[in-house]
């Protein structure tokens, strides 16, 4: 795949048999979720990366920044690298252009709009796009020396099925690590949270993206994602161990770490 070629996307996700379906709220009613999820990022694609560091005041760059540490605090930086629900490429760069790192990165996205802006960013780095669905994902079993998935869980159509693709497309002991947002537990900080989160970012959010829905389904799509240990737990079902999680900037956010077991369903939650 070269850099430059974004292909064709490879139709909807279909929901696999023996799957947990997605539960969470489905932007634009009247579609599939998928189909919603991919209408929707291509809608905002222009503006998204303008809102995510205006509406996170920055901190969204730290949390990219200590994702990939994370990363590669697990081994060598050589070999392939997954960035599924890559966006307009933030991981996938973050990745790609630290000092020393000497692999390549899959950037892989199911909307064209978001592998577009993105594409601006590569600039050289071992980088391919590839436009395509990660719970049916272009690759053979066992392709990456690890993955990371940034913000892009929570709009599966089915969170297990992401997980057991994901699972199938690491070789064993691979990292992967997914940066998400959470819901602070702690007060006074939760009920500020929620107050910014369902008040003032969907109106701000609406204003700049011009979109009626993306940002109304952004808080309702985190507050519906399970909490860092129910996540723990399914990562252990779908063929991970060695999982951990750590909560960013008062659990606003989490980088959940975990690595492909060589015998799913074996699985260990280290820490917490
Ligand atoms: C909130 S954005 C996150 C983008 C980027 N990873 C970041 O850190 O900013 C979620 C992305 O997931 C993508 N996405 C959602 N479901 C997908 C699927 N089934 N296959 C591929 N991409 C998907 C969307 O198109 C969107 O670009």
């Amino acid at each position: 795949m070269s850099p430059d070629a974004a292909s064709a996307p490879r139709g909807e996700p279909a929901e696999s048999p023996g799957t947990v379906p997605r539960t969470g709220p489905i932007p634009g009613g009247g579609e599939t979720s998928a189909a919603a999820v991919r209408r929707m990022f291509g809608a905002v694609a222009p503006r998204y990366d303008l809102l995510n560091h205006l509406l996170s005041l920055n901190i969204d760059r730290r949390w990219r920044k200590r994702a990939i540490d994370r990363l590669l605090e697990t081994g060598n930086p050589v070999g392939q690298y997954l960035d599924a629900c890559t966006g307009t490429l933030d991981l996938a760069v973050e990745l790609a252009g630290r000092g020393g790192f000497r692999g390549q990165v899959l950037a892989l996205d199911f909307s064209l709009p978001m592998l577009e802006r993105g594409r601006r960013k590569i600039r050289g780095m071992p980088v391919a796009i590839t436009c395509g669905d990660a719970l049916t994902l272009p690759a053979a079993d066992a392709t990456f020396d690890g993955a990371t998935v940034g913000f892009g869980m929570r709009n599966l159509a089915s969170l297990e099925a992401g997980l057991v693709e994901l699972a199938r497309v690491l070789r064993a002991g691979a990292p992967l690590i997914i940066l998400e947002f959470s819901t602070p537990v702690r007060q006074p900080l939760r009920a500020l949270y929620l107050f910014y989160f369902r008040m003032l970012l969907p109106r701000i959010g609406r204003a700049i993206s011009r979109h009626d829905e993306a940002y109304a389904y952004l808080p309702a799509s985190v507050l519906a994602f399970p909490a860092p240990d129910v996540l723990a737990t399914l990562l252990g079902r779908c063929g991970f161990e060695h999982i951990a999680w750590e909560p960013l900037t008062g659990g606003i956010a989490a980088i959940h770490r975990a690595q492909r077991a060589a015998a799913p369903g074996q699985s260990t939650t280290t820490s917490s």
